[in-house]
């Protein structure tokens, strides 16, 4: 066994050495610059992020929440409309439909990708369905073929969650480019992190970007007239500017995430009491995290953490069992899929920068605690 040693769940300082001087230069730019919303370096971005996605349109938002209210909000629906979420998802998928006040209905996941399950979507459409929001979670992109199929077919919109699956394909299409509009996220940790909160919608529909971006700047798209209720929901500068140095390294860091991934699961899978990710053939995950489900998960993590290794639980109380969405949605609902997996998941650490030797250490505790 490996001397004792300390190995955070995610550390940023590999990245942040990486780039430094490159982020350095793009803040003096932005500074130089002088105009620090909606500026030259937001353009440049939405541009290259809209190109890298495969959607013809990106429109930055102040976070992934917003950019996701802002999507739904394109779509004009109605109070009692219906959007399918999945029920083990970080709970921002659900409130961004709470906040613009439809119907949230949870359908359960698949017990082995953790994502939308297409089977029960089926069976959770009405008459009222509008909307399906698949959360591509962990980096592993839905089954997009099967769910537009779906959509094609009922009329719905498809809202794609990308908040953790920058670079994820699905038979060679990027998520993000999948649905009639897309929201993600650039929180800091994201594959594609800020230096603060960002976020984005993608879409190929010219009307949707239109409004997204007038609702984005108070419902304005000049300096004096104002065509609707908005908000004030823009990707400053900065950020953009931080932005347009990170995603030219975010292929490479997916194929990082990607390699340590495969480690992992080459160490884990013949240790009985884990289950590695399982991944599907037409999938192309990019390891936004890396989550096994644990035979006394609760045990394990108490004893990596005695072993200096952080884990973390994505999430361990699901939005059903929440106080304000519990109202929502009605007491009662059980979502039993869902809730074994929030007391078996487990994730462990991995980020780009991550060295093999304390992946090899984390390996070696958990062999350890099943042994
Ligand atoms: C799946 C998912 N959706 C939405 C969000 C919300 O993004 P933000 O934190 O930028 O508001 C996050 C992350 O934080 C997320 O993981």
């Amino acid at each position: 066994m490996k001397a004792f040693r300390t190995v955070r769940f995610l550390s940023l300082k590999p990245q942040q050495h990486l780039i430094r001087r490159q982020i350095e230069d793009a803040f003096s730019d932005a500074l130089d610059g002088a105009q620090y919303i909606m500026g030259a370096q937001l353009e440049k971005f939405e541009q290259q992020f809209a190109d890298y996605t495969g959607a013809r349109y990106c429109v930055g938002t102040g976070s992934g929440l917003d950019a996701l209210m802002l999507a739904l909000k394109a779509l004009n629906l109605k109070p009692d409309d219906e959007v399918i979420v999945p029920a083990n998802t970080y709970h921002a998928t659900w409130l961004a439909v709470a906040n613009i006040g439809a119907r949230i209905v949870p359908v359960e996941p698949d017990q082995n990708t953790y994502n939308l399950d297409a089977r029960n979507v089926k069976n959770a459409l009405t008459d009222r369905t509008k909307v399906i929001i698949p959360v591509h979670l962990y980096g592993q992109p839905c089954d997009m073929g099967t769910l537009t199929q779906i959509a094609n077919d009922h009329k719905l919109f498809i809202v794609e969650d990308n908040a953790q699956a920058h670079g994820a394909s699905w038979k060679g299409r990027k998520t993000g480019s999948w649905g009639t509009v897309n929201a993600t996220s650039f929180y800091p940790t994201k594959n594609l992190g800020a230096l603060g909160d960002g976020g984005a919608v993608t879409t190929s529909d010219s009307k949707i970007a239109d409004f997204v971006r007038s609702c984005r700047n108070y419902g304005s798209s000049s300096k004096t007239a104002v065509e609707m209720i908005g908000i004030n929901s823009r990707l400053d500068e900065l950020q953009a500017a931080f932005l347009n140095v990170k995603l030219k390294f975010l292929d490479q860091w997916n194929q990082e995430r990607m390699l340590l991934a495969a480690r992992y699961t080459e160490r884990l899978k013949p240790i009985e009491g884990i289950s590695v990710p399982s991944v599907l053939p037409d999938a192309f995950h990019v390891y936004h995290l890396y989550v096994i489900k644990a035979k006394n998960r609760d045990g394990l993590k108490a004893q990596l953490a005695s072993a200096g290794i952080e884990t973390m639980i994505h999430y361990p109380i699901p939005p059903h069992h929440q106080k304000p969405y519990k109202k929502l949605i009605g007491e009662g609902r059980e979502f039993p899929v869902t809730e074994k997996l929030a007391s078996t998941i487990l994730s462990i650490p991995l980020y780009p920068g991550m060295s093999d030797d304390d992946l090899d250490y984390v390996c070696e505790a958990i062999d350890a605690f099943y042994r």
